[in-house]
């Protein structure tokens, strides 16, 4: 049986570890070539040393918030595997929710420029690169948006209001593109990734995986209806093939599919109304 992405070409920022990585692997198994992005060019070559087909990947170094490197990545991509169908723009930082209370003004000066760089301009460049080659496939472009782009403390002001500005971006440019490419997000929850924060913040060597690490046996639940719901990232690459098909999603464009345990529906007075069930 054929893939959703048979013979598409796909290009992932951030797709060494963490989301990225788990998309690449999916599309990869959806019929898809990928150039992974990222700024660590060895760990993006095991990407490409451990699927079934390492010809069908290549890896780029770049900073996504260097607009020449990514116009190469795009054109790397292009030259590689002929067309650019889908852009996964992906690569981002947290803040590991520090609040606004707990920062210097030149803490949050800081910290803004760097978090707003990666996630909201490296957004930015990414779709500047690509957008040309985009219209020429009539092809899309999927944002990795969060649950913090729609609700609070799923990072503090700095992440959460970049994350916003994602999603503003993505619909603007949504309309923008129209009607030759679509725009899409994947509002994703907590998954246990690699996921770095701010050097500003002498936060670049901790990663949220630790985080995951420290949850015991008699850790309770986060209050989601889907309490039980997988943390593992290759459970959350579902939307983002859905919206690279054409086949499957050519109607739709500027909209974000979360994929976050039902964080929408919270009760007030418990999680889940079906507990007893
Ligand atoms: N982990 C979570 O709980 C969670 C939840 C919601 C959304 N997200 C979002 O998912 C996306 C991917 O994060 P992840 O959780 O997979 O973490 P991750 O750290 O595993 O992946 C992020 C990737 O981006 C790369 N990157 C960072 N800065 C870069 C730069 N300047 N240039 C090029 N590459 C750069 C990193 O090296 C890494 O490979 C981010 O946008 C993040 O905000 C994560």
């Amino acid at each position: 049986m054929s893939g959703w992405l048979e013979g598409y070409s796909a290009l992932i920022t951030g797709g060494g570890t963490g989301i990225g990585r788990a998309v690449a692997e999916r599309y990869l198994a959806e019929g898809a070539s990928v150039t992974v992005l990222g700024r660590d060019l060895d760990q993006l070559k095991t990407v490409a040393a451990e699927a079934p087909d390492p010809s069908r990947v290549h890896a780029v170094a770049a900073d996504v918030r260097e607009p020449e490197q990514l116009h190469a990545a795009v054109a790397e991509s292009v030259a590689h595997f002929g067309k650019l169908d889908t852009l996964v723009a992906n690569a981002g930082v947290w803040d590991y929710q520090r609040q606004l209370t707990r920062l210097s003004g030149a803490e949050v000066a800081a910290t803004f420029d760097e978090v707003f760089a990666v996630n909201v301009k490296g957004y930015f460049l990414a779709a500047e690169a690509a957008w040309r080659e985009l219209v020429k496939t009539r092809g899309s472009i999927v944002m990795t948006l969060s649950n913090a782009s729609f609700y609070v403390n799923g990072g503090g002001p700095v992440y959460t209001a970049s994350k916003h500005a994602c999603l503003g971006l993505m619909r603007e440019l949504a309309y923008e593109l129209a009607p030759k490419v679509r725009v899409n997000g994947v509002a994703c929850g907590g998954m246990n990734t690699d996921l770095r924060g701010p050097e500003s913040l002498s936060m670049g060597e901790r990663s949220i995986s630790a985080s995951f690490a420290k949850r015991g046996p008699d850790t309770p639940p986060p209050p989601l209806p889907l309490h039980d719901s997988s943390t593992d990232p290759k459970d959350f690459t579902g939307p983002y093939v859905l919206l690279a098909s054409r086949e499957q999603s050519g109607p739709i464009t500027g909209e974000a599919i979360s994929i976050d345990g039902g964080m929408g529906v919270r009760g007030f007075s418990s999680d889940a109304g079906g507990n007893h069930l």
